[in-house]
């Protein structure tokens, strides 16, 4: 078994898959929370590891950045490797004065600016939602650890640097909590195959306050996120 943009071989990714953006946090990922981690995919350095937590098999690969990118990862491998589960774990900019620095969001569901879904030829809009099996469980392991989460609406955009600077007031007054690139395709995706996928993503930047973190920074409440997410394999 091999993609164009995927060298594992059979068997070498588990069922269920957390997905940073950024293949060096697939990396730490691995080597800070799974139990026997081999590197199973270098093709343009996106790298998947595969390994164990709690003794449950788990594969961490970066998405890459924006919805043409996250949909060939998680095409592949729902389709191609037997992915069950696919858990993004990301970053995104907060639309909402009551999200803070470091808050975590569960994604109920994502809107979107872009033409994704155009290639179903549906008679209208395809709304794209994470799996409430996963959601749920999520929301359950969070209120365990004690972790303090919002659930709500996200946007999955194309854009980041946007020719208007307040076109995201509009998705805000929508109940929109935060901006991020990837779950729309990863939402629609699962749909599509009939798999399951759930966004978990740490507020990284506010739109509002303009307030930004420090990659340093981000860590303790990234470890929050993967705590919740690694419960869910
Ligand atoms: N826009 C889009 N994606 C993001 C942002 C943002 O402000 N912050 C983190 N991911």
């Amino acid at each position: 078994m091999s993609t164009p943009h995927n060298k594992a071989k059979n068997g070498e990714i588990a069922k269920t898959v957390l997905m940073p953006g950024d293949p060096l946090r697939a990396k730490f990922i691995a080597e800070n929370f799974l139990e026997n981690p081999k590197l199973v995919n270098t093709v343009r350095n996106m790298f998947a590891y595969t390994g164990t937590y709690n003794g449950k098999g788990v594969t961490v690969m970066g998405s890459g950045m924006g919805m043409p990118s996250i949909g060939i990862y998680s095409y592949e491998l729902f389709q191609f490797y037997g992915v069950e589960k696919i858990i993004r774990v990301g970053s995104c900019g907060a639309y909402q004065k009551d999200l803070k620095l470091y808050d975590v969001i569960i994604a109920q569901g994502a809107c979107t600016d872009s033409g994704f879904a155009s290639q179903y030829n549906l008679n209208g809009t395809f709304s794209a939602i994470s799996s409430f099996e996963l959601l749920r469980k999520a929301v359950e392991e969070a209120d365990k650890l004690n972790i303090p989460y919002h659930v709500g609406n996200i946007l999955s955009s194309d854009i980041f640097y946007h020719d208007e600077a307040d076109s995201w007031k509009k998705w805000a007054k929508m109940g929109v909590l935060a901006v991020e690139m990837e779950s729309y395709a990863l939402f629609a995706q699962a749909a599509r195959l009939n798999k399951k996928a759930l966004t978990i993503l740490t507020v990284s930047d506010s739109l509002v306050t303009k307030e930004e973190t420090t990659a340093e920074e981000r860590e303790k409440s990234f470890t929050q996120m993967m705590k919740i997410a690694l419960e869910l394999a």
